[in-house]
């Protein structure tokens, strides 16, 4: 897998990294974390959300159907501005100006000692962003980043809106697979009526084998 990677591959990506890290200084970023918005209406890249919440990694995990992996293998890992972790574990749900951070790296298995299982690639596939926002359309909006500059918004008529409207548990993002937050979001009765009436539907099928 990594073989894919080498040589000229990996030189040119090294080049186009460096220029990102160089392009995303450039990008101003408040103190709080919140969204910063450039007078096209473009998310700023949130350079520091490594320094973020961790909340999961997700390993193959297979909902979108616009993804085609082949036979590849890929890890994704969801982060969190650290105010908004807070306020979740207090409230069970997200406040204004939440952004959460998706990340996608290819899974290697080949590399130094390991004999067995996956490790992250250096590499990192795609970034995007969901944004909780009362001043925006819908009050959540999905931006995807390109190598460290201002992220789109992806309009409101895509897939990645009602995938997570319909189904994910809290507030539009998918608490049921962030294990240090479900627990509190059935605490605090946050969970979403599709999500409530989806599980009881597997609930009864499950009881009625
Ligand atoms: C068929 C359902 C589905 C579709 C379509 C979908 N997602 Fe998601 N999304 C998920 C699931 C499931 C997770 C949880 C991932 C995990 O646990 O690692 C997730 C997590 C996320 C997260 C992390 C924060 C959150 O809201 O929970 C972001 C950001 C995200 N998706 C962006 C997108 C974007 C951008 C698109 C459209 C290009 C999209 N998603 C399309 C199911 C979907």
């Amino acid at each position: 897998m990594i073989r894919r990677f080498a040589g000229g591959a990996l030189l040119a990506f090294s080049l186009a990294a460096l220029f990102m890290a160089s392009r995303a200084e450039e990008s101003p970023q408040s103190a709080s974390n919140a969204p910063v918005y450039t007078a096209e209406g473009q998310l700023n890249f949130p350079r520091n959300y490594r320094e973020w919440i961790y909340v999961t990694t997700g390993f193959d995990m297979d909902y979108n159907p616009d993804l085609n992996m082949g036979d590849h293998s890929m890890f994704d890992n969801v982060f969190v501005n650290p105010e908004s972790y807070k306020s979740f574990l207090a409230t069970g749900t997200w406040p204004d100006k939440t952004v959460l951070v998706l990340e996608g790296r290819m899974a290697v298995t080949k590399g130094s000692i390991n004999k067995k299982g996956s490790f992250q690639s250096t590499d990192v596939m795609f970034r995007s962003a969901h944004v909780k926002d009362a001043s925006l359309p819908g009050g959540w909006a999905f931006f995807t980043f390109d190598e460290g500059k201002p992220g789109k918004q992806i309009p409101r008529t895509a897939v990645c809106y009602s995938c997570h409207e319909e189904h994910a548990a809290v507030d539009t993002t998918f608490v049921q697979f962030y294990p240090t937050l479900i627990e509190i979001a059935k605490q605090k009765h946050t969970l979403s009526p599709n999500y409530v009436k989806e599980e009881s539907a597997v609930a009864a099928k499950e009881a009625g084998k």
